[in-house]
């Protein structure tokens, strides 16, 4: 019986000392500054978790490269905010989601450690746009290689059969947000063009998706040229509501969080201008260090 008992005593420290060493922050990744609008949505929504933010802008956009080059970029990066004490990272880039999600949580994460998680932002955003079309005539914008992979169409189906979806690429739209053009008079020849070749595809869309974490910043001039009865959806909200609900199912994932409420930000590029870009995005300054891709 004595032996029995401090068998168990000895298992839950082991157990408690395990929990301890396993916490870490809440990884959260984009090819660039976009995810940070997916950040800023997390802290005000879930602010008692510490995140850890990695923007691979050396080789932003993303968007127009192959699958093999989006998939191996964002496996080094999730490999690397693993090694940083993450065990749940968010891809906060559609085109990562589309091109390289499913397979690093069927192929790799069971060789690196089956107790990580890796989750995306295209299924959050799939599973609530039911709630708010009403004509189930639904647009999506996104990067050439979102809309490529037809993971929208193929994951709102899951949820909504009924809904007819229209795609339209924006390759133009990232480098205007990353290169701070978004509010000039350039912007707007693409904007409208892209939602005009959007709108003629059916006069009955009553709901777009922004369909990658960097359009939010176009809001105002995306709305320009738009009825006023159109709706977009920004994917920042849905993510962290969805977040939230997964953590509050998946007990032993939300255990390995650690919780000061604290943001750390890494770039692949420079700092300076991370620093100088960034707050536009998460709407306070900030301040990154540089993570050296050619070391790794
Ligand atoms: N924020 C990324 C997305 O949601 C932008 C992709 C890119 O780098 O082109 O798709």
């Amino acid at each position: 019986m004595a032996v029995f008992f401090l068998v168990l005593i000895s298992n839950r420290i082991i157990l408690a000392q395990t929990k301890n060493m396993q916490q870490g922050p809440i990884g959260v990744f984009d090819s660039g500054y976009g995810g940070l609008t997916v950040l800023k949505e997390l802290k005000a929504k879930l602010p008692q978790y510490d995140y850890l933010y990695l923007g691979d802008n050396a080789r932003a956009p993303y968007g127009t490269r192959s699958f093999e080059s989006v998939y191996e970029y964002t496996l080094q990066c999730v490999k690397q905010l693993f090694e940083m004490k993450c065990r749940l990272v968010i891809l906060a880039c559609n085109t990562a989601s589309a091109k390289a999600l499913r397979t690093i949580q069927q192929n790799d994460l069971p060789k690196i450690d089956s107790s990580l998680r890796v989750l995306g932002v295209i299924r959050p955003t799939s599973e609530v746009v039911g709630n708010h079309t009403k004509t189930n005539h639904v647009g999506i914008l996104g990067t050439s290689g979102t809309i490529a992979s037809l993971s929208y169409p193929i994951e709102i189906e899951k949820f909504f059969p009924n809904i007819k979806i229209f795609q339209e690429a924006c390759p133009m739209w990232v480098p205007l947000v990353e290169n701070n053009e978004f509010e000039n008079e350039g912007a707007d020849y693409f904007i409208k063009k892209n939602i005009s070749h959007l709108l003629s595809q059916s006069n009955k869309i009553d709901t777009i998706v922004l369909g990658c974490t960097h359009y939010p910043l176009l809001i105002k001039k995306i709305k320009q040229f738009l009825p006023s009865s159109i709706q977009l959806l920004s994917q920042g909200e849905i993510v962290a509501t969805s977040l939230m609900d997964y953590l509050k199912r998946h007990n032993e994932i939300e255990n390995l969080c650690s919780k000061n409420g604290t943001c750390t930000f890494l770039t692949t590029d420079s700092s300076g201008n991370f620093d100088e870009h960034a707050a536009i995005f998460f709407g306070e300054n900030i301040r990154s260090s540089h993570w050296n891709l050619t070391s790794h």
